[in-house]
């Protein structure tokens, strides 16, 4: 059996962490993945005329052809859908899920999947069958010598330098709370959300019509000139964009990316409980539009994401949904009284959505209201942008590149005697 261990860290592991707004992917040891690759994808059916009969008599078969990476999606293409592989985090395409780790490895690493361990991040709520899938994958397409599978909840702890501790990750389809404690997932304290950016995007977007704001992507202009603050813009469309045929996966995906730029640049969370005459005091910020459409946002920089935290007035969901303060809590309370203490220790903040100006001031802010007097709360987030973003996969590259760890991999000779059923033995 000794045989069986990897032993080697002469080449360099890989480290992938995959999410519903992007792919990130790099080599161990290193501070940030060398590839961010949006998640979505375009899809163009094509049909190919076959020889071989299938199983409905039919000659002529739809084939996907995929436009992957950020340059590909952008070009304006009749019929490009725009899909994804992944569904609540969890890999559900294999097919697309493949033609994206064919291309990353081809375009990206640039180097034979043959020669390196893999770790892949996974959902805290991962299900069997798909992490043996995967397992399989990894070792029978690409050939890899080792192959490992960690929780990212898990990951971004380690990546605070915590194994115990609850992980508040707030990325673009949801946020959840997972409770993690020495290494392991508490499984029946997760709580999660469906208020993530995609939800923050689509609030900006009712409000934009609600205000007659047209939001026109990037690809559909042609000039612009310059207008005043809240004056109609003066643009012209792009002559060479088709007219018709592009899809409305595809328009929706180009003005959600505008939409995401404000998000970023604009939006911030208030202090304490929203207030309007407050709101109205506080300096406006000025933002462009890719059509030349300018205006100086005030309150409504601070109502929209005020969402996160007070559920109460959102309009459009009716069922009721956490806030995020409610679902640190709920999930704290999930857990065995004896641990709550170390983790109200160890808030740990991470995810893109996470990055909207004073998210984490209001969460501590809110959170030591509710947490017993007994218990000391302490917030983690760091500072920079990448580091709260890429939070999993970082962690993922502190772990894959420890020497104590080199003995945990799944090696290949490990995978070939016991199959794809050593991911539920070596994987927590
Ligand atoms: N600086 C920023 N300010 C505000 N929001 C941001 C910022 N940077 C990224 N975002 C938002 O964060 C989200 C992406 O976060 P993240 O990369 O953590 O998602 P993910 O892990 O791919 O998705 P998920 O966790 O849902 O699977 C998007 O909605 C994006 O608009
Ligand atoms: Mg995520």
């Amino acid at each position: 059996m000794s045989g069986g261990v990897y032993g080697g860290d002469e080449v360099g592991a890989l480290v992938f962490d995959i999410g519903h707004y992007s792919i990130r992917g790099g080599y161990a040891g290193e501070d940030s993945p060398k590839a961010e690759i949006p998640t979505m994808v375009g899809a163009i059916n094509d049909f190919v005329e076959t020889n071989a009969m299938d199983i409905d008599g039919q000659q002529s078969q739809t084939q996907k052809k995929y436009s992957i990476d950020t340059t590909a999606i952008h070009s304006p293409r009749k019929g490009m859908e725009m899909t994804t592989f992944l569904k609540d985090g969890m890999i559900e395409d294999w097919d697309l899920f493949e033609n994206i780790m064919d291309y990353t490895y081809k375009k990206h690493l640039k180097s034979d999947s043959m020669l390196h361990p893999v770790l892949f991040s996974e959902a805290s709520w991962n299900v069997r069958a798909k992490r043996e899938k995967i397992t399989e994958i990894m070792f029978e397409k690409y050939g890899i010598p080792a192959f490992f599978l960690v929780k990212n909840a898990v990951l971004a702890a380690f990546a605070n330098g915590r194994a115990t501790g609850i992980v508040l990750d707030s990325g673009s389809s949801q946020t959840s709370a997972v409770p993690v404690h020495d290494g392991y997932v508490i499984q029946q304290a997760i709580v999660k959300s469906p208020l993530g950016g995609d939800f923050i995007t689509m609030q900006c977007k009712n409000y934009f019509e609600e205000h007659n704001v047209e939001v026109v992507p990037y690809y559909a202009i042609g000039s612009k000139e310059v207008v005043k603050e809240g004056e109609p813009a003066k643009w012209t469309r792009r002559t060479t964009v088709p007219t018709e045929g592009l899809t409305k996966t595809w328009q929706n995906y180009m003005v959600k990316e505008v939409i995401q730029d404000f998000q970023a640049s604009c939006l911030q969370v208030s202090d304490s409980p929203y207030d309007k005459e407050m709101a109205d005091n506080i300096p406006t910020v000025h933002y462009e539009f890719p059509n030349g459409y300018n205006q100086d946002f005030g309150s409504e920089r601070f109502l929209i994401p005020e969402a996160l935290f007070d559920t109460m007035n959102i309009k459009g969901i009716t069922a009721s949904v956490m806030g995020m303060s409610q679902i640190v809590t709920t999930s704290v309370g999930m857990c065995d009284i004896d641990i709550r203490p170390s983790l109200y220790g160890s808030v740990i903040v991470t995810g893109g959505n996470t990055l909207i100006q004073g998210f984490t001031d209001r969460l501590t802010r809110d959170l030591s209201t509710k947490t017993p007097p007994s218990m000391r709360l302490k917030v983690l987030s760091t500072n920079s942008t990448a580091e709260r973003r890429y939070g999993a996969w970082i962690g993922g590259s502190i772990l894959a590149s420890l020497g104590t760890f080199q003995q945990m991999w799944i090696s290949k000779q490990e995978y070939e005697e016991g199959g794809k059923g050593q991911v539920d033995r070596k994987c927590p």
